[in-house]
């Protein structure tokens, strides 16, 4: 399969009141069309700075080394003017509120047309035509009804399958989700889940889903990118993440997840200690306060990955011993 997406040694500096601090370190990965990959981790980890970062969106001053190569075109090189482009053309984004990706003073119908009028060069009568194929297509109920209402007079699940529209507008070859279901209901979560799977699968598009929810992960994607501390500490294919748990982190997620069916009242195991502030990371492992085997030697330089299985990889100098 042809490379869609190459991420190599992606670092994203912030300038911070006390100077620059990495926030993003050694970020590692690739997808081909039709892959799945799921980011996750706590909140605070960098998953939306990673996304953020594959689209050119990061806050002023943030420096990006490193490369990112979308169907072999380094995008850290790209003007502004070019990266909106390619945001518009070929990377769709949904991300967790849709309120913020919506304006809430355009009908629904016009900002579905707006981005065929802008990057595709559709008339208006062509783009409102497409938008309710669009809208259909995200099984939106009474589409045609609705092409003419404002998000306001939706509900939250009907909003983030209007995001879903424009982001499949122009036909991307990359979705990225960030916690997209996250702000809705339960059972509407798994519908709007049920849609994006279904419309990764029809289209063969690459998706990028971030999320903290480890079952919609298992369900989902067919690798997974674990993230602590700004860097990817452990990475692979689904099942073998999950079968492994290599990393110490993986493993304390994984036993604070929460539980269906389990005696009202049940202690859940967590992971002690806080989410390091990713303008203020330890030099070594970002791990180390919170880990029950750290040594002196994990706080000397971030680990580098070591192999666990076929293609799974795991930062930390002690996974042997987990
Ligand atoms: N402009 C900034 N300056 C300093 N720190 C920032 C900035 N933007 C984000 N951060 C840091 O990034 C963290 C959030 O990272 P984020 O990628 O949003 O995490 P996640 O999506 O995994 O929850 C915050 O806790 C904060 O420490
Ligand atoms: S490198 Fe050390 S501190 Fe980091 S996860 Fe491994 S054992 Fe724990
Ligand atoms: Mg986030």
């Amino acid at each position: 399969m042809s490379e869609l997406l190459a991420v190599s040694d992606l670092r994203v500096t912030l300038q911070t009141a006390r100077g620059p601090a990495a926030a993003l370190r050694e970020i590692a990965f690739s997808m081909a069309r039709g892959d799945t990959v799921g980011l996750i981790g706590e909140s605070g980890c960098g998953k939306s700075m990673t996304a953020l970062a594959l689209m050119g969106l990061l806050p002023e001053g943030a420096r990006v080394d490193g490369s990112i190569r979308l169907h072999g075109e380094e995008l850290t090189a790209l003007p502004e003017s070019a990266l909106c482009r390619v945001r518009g053309n070929r990377i769709g984004m949904v991300f967790q509120e849709p309120m913020t990706a919506l304006n809430p003073l355009h009908t629904i119908g016009r900002q579905i047309g707006e981005s065929l009028r802008l990057h595709k060069g559709l008339s208006g009568a062509a783009a409102r035509a497409q938008a309710l194929r669009l809208l259909e297509r995200v099984q939106l109920p009474q589409a045609a009804q609705r092409l003419d209402a404002y998000p306001h007079q939706l509900s939250g699940g009907q909003r983030q399958r209007v995001v879903i529209a424009i982001a499949l507008a122009c036909g991307p070859d990359l979705l990225v989700a960030d916690e997209p279901t996250t702000a809705l209901d339960v059972t509407i979560q798994r519908e709007v889940l049920d849609l994006i799977r279904e419309l990764v699968r029809e289209d063969g598009m690459g998706l990028l889903l971030i999320s903290h929810d480890l079952g919609v992960m298992a369900d989902t994607v067919a690798r997974l990118l674990v993230m602590y501390g700004g860097t990817v500490v452990e990475s692979g294919p689904t099942a073998a993440v999950f079968g492994r748990l290599a990393h110490p982190y993986s493993r304390g997620l994984f036993a604070a997840r929460p539980r269906i069916g389990l005696p009202r009242g049940t202690r859940l195991a967590t992971i002690p200690g806080r989410v390091p502030e990713l303008a203020d990371l330890p030099r070594g492992c970002p791990f180390a306060d919170r880990c029950a085997l750290v040594v002196d030697a994990c706080r000397a330089a971030l680990p580098e990955p070591d192999e666990v299985g076929p293609g799974h990889a795991v930062r930390c100098i002690r996974w042997k011993d987990a």
